[in-house]
Order: C-alpha cells, then structure tokens, then sequence
C-alpha cells in the first residue's frame, strides 16, 4: 500500500520523545524520509543526549528511513542544519514539524530572566529558526505542496496560571504561524498550528506533583500517540489549501479553534469616545464576545472531548 507521505523528506524537532516522536514514526510508517532532531536534555531545557538515533533504529526496523539530528532548535544554525541533514541525507525537504519544547514554569513574581530568555528561545525563535531556512529553500528552489506544522499551547491560547514565559511563546507562535502562511502561500505551502493535549514527559509531572498517578489505560487513551494522526493528515495532499488553521487535540478529540476576529465594534462618527460613553459601550463589548464563545460552546457540544 502506498503511504501518504511517499517520497517526502520531513524534519522533526524535538522527536526523541512525546508528541514528536509519535509523528517521526507515524510518518515514517506513511512512507517519509524522516530526520529526527532531539537535544535529547531534561525537561527544562539542560544537559544534551542522543534520543534521536534510538528513534531512528525504531523506524529502521519498521523498515523506514530516519537519520538523526541532535542540534538545538534555540540557535539559528541548528536550525539550518536541519535543512542540511535533509539534503545531505534525503536530497530534499518537504515538511518541517516545529515541535520540539521546553518547560519552565514560574508565576511572574519569580520569574527569573533566565527561564524567561531560555523558553522564548527554545519555543518563539527555535521557530524562526527551524522555519527561516526552509522558506529561502523553498522560495530558491520553487519546492512546491511543502508543509509547516508550528506547536501551540492552550496556556498562550487560553493562558495558564504560572506560564508567562511559556504562553507567551505559544502566542507567539500562532501569531507566527498567521504570517508565514501569507508569506509562504505563493508557493503552496501550507502553515497550520497545533494545540495538543497529550501525557508525557511535559504533563506527567503536573499530575505526579498534586498526588496522582498516571497508569497505561489514561496512557492508552491520553498519550502522544492521539496527537500525530492530524498533523500527519495536514502533511498529506488533503491538507493542501488547508492553511494558518489552528488545530486542537487531545485523547481522541480533533477539533479547529477561532482566530482573533472583532466580533462587535460600535463606531463613532464625529469626536473621540468620552470616557463616560465608554461606560455603557465597553460592557456590551464584552457580554458580546462572552455571548459568541457559548454560541461557539454549544456548536461543540456533542463533538469535543
Ligand atoms: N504534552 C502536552 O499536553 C502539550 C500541550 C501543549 C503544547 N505542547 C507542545 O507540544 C510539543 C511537544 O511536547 P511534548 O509534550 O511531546 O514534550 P516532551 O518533553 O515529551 O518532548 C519535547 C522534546 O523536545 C526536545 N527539545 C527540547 N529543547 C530542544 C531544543 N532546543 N532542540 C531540539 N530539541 C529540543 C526535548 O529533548 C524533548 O524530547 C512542545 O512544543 C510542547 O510545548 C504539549
């Protein structure tokens, strides 16, 4: 059976483990070339290992093709040797997956700069990074149906209590995404956000640390392996034309989210508002955007979980 990624090369971050690693193999497993990148460190962003080979014995003994590449997404040439591990190995490049992350979680008050720079580094400019080198290539080279697929959060989506650092990343990265699907439209690549949901490495400990544990069956049902099926379809020639969307899923759910939109505006015709005529129009405002997100709500019941 041909797969749907025959003959693509793809590259891979952060796939030594978790969510991307269930991309490198299903990928693989629908006929990519795949390179496996992976700092291989800790969850927070230090130390290096070699994670990703062990990946690409995993797809060469299921018969596909891998090589690694253990460069870190935070600098830029990390990011282009991405591209140059996929040329020197496979010829070419196809898909980039922006996936690899770190977390390091501080509510503002003792947010130190450090965790600050590392995370935006790692999330924000390791996707400018990884994403930079494969536009020039595919605007040199006029390397057409090429896919980007960028990582979100809820936590920059939604916001999370204790995430600054990290959900401004994630913001940033949607807002990322929206640019370079215009940018990158002309020549038929697409740009589409996740925002998944999975249990691993990132998310285990925030369950481990209020006293629960986490056994196969919520792994079964809630792990990385729920999360790459979609991102795999978008790389496909269905997900041509479907761009800058923003995908969530988790535990079997796949769902789209909104983008920003003004779902209400009052305009005023003569004059600047007067703070006092702010006073009746800012409420309806916001009973109109809270109005829109239960339309949106109820539209899901029934779909979502
Ligand atoms: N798991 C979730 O519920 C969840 C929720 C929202 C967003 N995400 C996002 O999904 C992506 C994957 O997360 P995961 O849950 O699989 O985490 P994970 O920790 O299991 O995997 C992330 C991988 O990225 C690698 N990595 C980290 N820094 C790197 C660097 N500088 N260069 C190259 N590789 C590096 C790590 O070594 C690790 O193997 C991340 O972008 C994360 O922010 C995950």
């Amino acid at each position: 059976m041909v797969g749907r990624l025959e003959d693509k090369i793809a590259v891979v971050t952060g796939a030594g483990r978790g969510i991307g690693r269930e991309i490198a193999l299903l990928m693989a497993a629908e006929g990519a070339k795949v390179v496996v990148n992976d700092l291989g460190g800790a969850a927070d962003g230090t130390g290096a290992g070699n994670i990703a080979e062990e990946v690409c014995a995993e797809i060469r003994a299921q018969g596909g093709e891998a090589v690694p590449n253990t460069e870190s997404v935070a600098e830029v040439a990390g990011g282009e040797s991405l591209l140059n591990t996929a040329l020197d190995a496979f010829g070419g490049m196809d898909i980039l997956i922006n996936n690899a992350g770190i977390l390091r979680d501080r509510s503002i008050f003792n947010m130190s700069e450090a965790d600050w720079d590392a995370v935006i580094a790692v999330h924000l400019k390791g996707h400018y990074c990884c994403s930079r080198p494969f536009a020039r290539y595919i605007r040199e080279h006029n390397r057409t149906g090429c896919r980007i697929v960028n990582f979100s959060s809820v936590s920059g989506l939604f916001g999370n209590f204790g995430q600054s650092n990290y959900g401004a990343a994630k913001a940033g990265i949607a807002g990322f995404s929206r640019v370079l699907a215009f940018e990158l439209a002309k020549y038929g690549c697409t740009v589409n956000t996740i925002s998944p949901g999975a249990l691993t490495r990132m998310t285990i400990p925030l369950r481990e640390n209020r006293g629960e544990t986490v056994d196969q069956s919520e792994l079964d049902q809630g792990g990385p392996q729920h999360v790459a099926p979609i991102v795999v379809w978008l790389c496909g020639e269905e997900g041509a034309g479907i761009t800058s969307e923003i995908f969530h899923t988790a535990s079997g759910g796949v769902g789209i989210m909104q983008q920003p939109a003004v779902i209400k505006r009052f305009h005023k015709s003569e004059g600047v508002w007067g703070l006092d005529e702010l006073d009746a129009v800012v409420p309806q405002l916001v009973d109109a955007r809270k109005a829109n997100v239960a339309a949106a709500e109820v539209a899901t019941v029934g779909g979502d979980n």
